[in-house]
């Protein structure tokens, strides 16, 4: 177990702007940060930072917490397992209590996944450059290909021997299962045997974006030798690894990508390390596949702007032109360079130096809208067919683009490019634009999404339903609770205020109810009110809720905070007032529920002819019906008989 003076220490330090921007790109507003959601694929940021509270809330996923459960979210980890992430991060020294290998066992099967590849990563790292097989081999194919030092260390690149169950027996000794060598890839199994996946190749391991070994890929050592093999063998798929949401390099790349705010996109292993070496370090690789959407958004997290490098042999050009307009859809600004004939960036810093590399890509840097014309306006001369049809597929792309206005810009440009009247263009875009529309189910978000409103509360209750009008009322006392304890209400505080006044009062939310009490329980020993014990809460839907009602909302205009309760800065000064109207709101619809429910009672009775439990029914709803006139009287609301 981690010692809690370790714990608090980490609390103490950590900070939430600081944590979450090794992730995402925050940018500021107002006294808060605000940015897309990393946890779903939004277009309109709804995830917060709350630097004031240290907390982050995320409207879209309904995530939230302080730093130690976004690194929990985000990385996936244990509660232990990110205390010592964010230890590391902070250069804090872990000390354990005694208690240690029971927490083994319970840290999940993720962080067991991640043990492992670590260790399989200092291994190979290890035989690369201490076993003679390693330095023989491997290392001299390194030096070969011109990589220096740095460079294998910074990527910690290895090299798996060539043996079938060296991996395997190393870690087994080292009390690693066969289980979880299998779940992480690391090995392969087969009825009566095992063996080592990576054999007698170089490896390149995967990071994810904490700098945690997810996957490897392993490179065959020559050409000619086992032609039948292929060049690379990669990691499967496992709990820690999808290859559809890793880039290779991102790691390594994150802050220089935000620095320069743009990021190279290239397609190996081998380019990424090639461009390190001459100084580019915002630099990732797709991994030779066709990009996806997660790896879209993950570059957008950095920044707007992405360069692509294309292999200069033209014949594949058009082809992989097409895997484009993805970054087109995710919003970002596409610029290409074209590699001269025959070189990947590998390639080309090895044949022309460092710095002939980084001026071809400063000078050769264009448009990808501009340069998609210009490669078809060179092609298509006076056929006025393939004159068409390069129209069409650019304006294709154009229309990919989410930024009316910027589409706007593009077609001027391509008009004045191909030389065709605008007029035909903005005809074939709105053809596009149209078709896609149809094909979508969903209404456009951009239409609805324009007023700057950045939260809504819960859709707002059913007014017709008593049940969900009593727990509007529940939860918006738990945010009072959570926000306000301390606030003097008459003579006393908010917190005894409320204990006092709903003392009879059972919440009939479940979740709202053991949060109230487990408060209630908690000022009764003299702690006080503190939302970051409920942040760091072991059930889930704690944290998020909590996360939720103390994220400061913000007032937009008088229609919105009426229709949707938003609340704004500032309500410290009325939330005496507010205390007393959700107290008494809460007893009126409590007692509406309770009418509601004795009507239906009494309409058994009546059925049933149970004439005895009709008469105290009856009794009962004029009782009731008294108090909620009484209390309507206090909110001012007339109620019918
Ligand atoms: N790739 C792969 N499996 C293969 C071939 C390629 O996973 N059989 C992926 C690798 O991520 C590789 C990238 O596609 O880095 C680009 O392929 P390629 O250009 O062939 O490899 P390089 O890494 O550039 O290797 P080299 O420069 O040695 O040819
Ligand atoms: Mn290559």
């Amino acid at each position: 177990m981690i010692s809690r003076d370790t714990i608090d220490e980490v609390r103490n330090r950590m900070d939430i702007v600081d944590v979450v921007s090794d992730f995402v790109t925050l940018k500021r507003s107002g006294q808060n940060y605000k940015a897309l959601s990393p946890f779903s694929n939004e277009k309109t940021p709804s995830f917060f930072v709350v630097p004031g509270k240290g907390i982050f809330k995320d409207f879209s996923s309904g995530k939230g917490g302080d730093a130690i459960s976004f690194v929990m979210e985000h990385e996936g980890l244990s509660y232990p397992e990110s205390i010592r992430f964010l230890a590391k991060k902070y250069g804090i020294e872990i000390k354990e209590d005694a208690r240690s290998n029971a927490d083994q066992e319970t840290s999940g099967l993720r962080d067991s996944l991640y043990l492992v590849m670590a260790f399989a990563r200092d291994l190979f790292v290890k035989d690369l450059n201490h076993s003679e097989e390693g330095r023989g081999v491997g290392l001299s194919y390194f030096r070969e290909r011109g990589f220096n030092d740095r460079i294998l260390e910074k990527f910690e690149l290895g090299y798996a021997l060539d043996e079938w169950n060296h991996l395997e027996k190393s870690a087994i000794e080292k009390g690693f299962s066969e289980e979880i060598l299998e779940k992480a890839g690391l090995i392969v199994k087969k009825e009566t045997s095992s063996y080592d996946r990576f054999r007698g190749r170089v490896i390149f391991p995967v990071h994810n974006l904490s700098g945690r070994v997810i996957a490897f890929g392993a490179r065959i050592l020559s050409k000619d030798k086992q032609v039948n093999q292929p060049k690379y063998i990669n990691s499967p798929e496992t709990d820690i690894y999808h290859k559809s949401d890793a880039l290779f390099g991102l790691y390594f790349a994150k802050n220089s990508i935000r620095q320069a705010d743009n990021c190279f996109l290239v397609e190996g292993y081998t380019d990424v390390l090639a461009m390190h070496q001459a100084g580019i370090e915002n630099v990732v690789a797709s991994s030779g596949t066709a990009l996806t959407e997660q790896q879209v958004r993950l570059i957008t997290r950095f920044s707007d702007n992405v360069t692509v490098l294309f292999d200069g042999d033209t014949a594949g050009i058009k082809a992989a032109l097409r895997g484009i307009d993805l970054l087109l859809a995710g919003g970002l600004n596409v610029r290409v360079v074209l590699l001269p004939e025959g070189h990947d960036p590998d390639s080309y810093s090895r044949s022309v130096g460092n710095q002939a590399l980084v001026d071809y890509l400063k000078n050769a840097a264009k448009d990808f809208i501009s340069f998609k014309a210009g490669l078809y306006a060179s092609e298509t001369g006076s056929d006025p067919i393939k004159r068409a049809e390069s129209i069409r597929e650019i304006v294709s792309s154009i229309a990919k683009i989410p930024d009316p206005i910027k589409r706007t810009v593009y077609v001027q440009e391509t008009s004045s490019l191909l030389k065709v009247p605008e007029g035909v263009l903005i005809t074939e875009l709105n053809k596009i634009l149209l078709r896609e529309r149809k094909n979508q189910s969903q209404p456009q978000r951009e239409e609805i999404v324009q007023d700057p409103v950045v939260y809504q509360e819960p859709q707002p209750a059913d007014r017709t339903d008593p049940v969900q009008m009593v727990q509007e009322q529940e939860r918006e006392t738990l945010r009072l609770l959570l926000n306000y304890a301390d606030a003097s209400v008459g003579e006393t505080h908010l917190a005894e205020y409320l204990f006092a006044e709903l003392d009879d009062v059972k919440f009939s939310n479940t979740l709202y109810a053991g949060i109230f009490s487990e408060v209630r329980d908690r000022w009764s020993r003299g702690q006080v009110v503190d939302s970051q014990h409920f942040l760091e809460h072991q059930n889930p839907e704690v944290r998020n809720l909590v996360a939720d009602l103390v994220t400061p909302r913000y007032h937009t205009s008088d229609h919105w905070h009426e229709k949707y309760q938003i609340y704004f800065p500032g309500e410290k000064e009325v939330v005496s007032n507010l205390a007393s109207g959700n107290v008494i709101r809460l007893k009126f619809r409590l007692i509406q529920s309770l009418i509601q429910e004795n009507l239906s009672k009494i309409k058994t009775a009546e059925e049933s002819g149970n004439d005895q439990k009709l008469d105290e029914c009856l009794s009962r709803h004029y009782h009731l019906k008294e108090a909620e006139r009484a209390l309507a009287g206090q909110l001012g609301i007339v109620v019918a008989g």
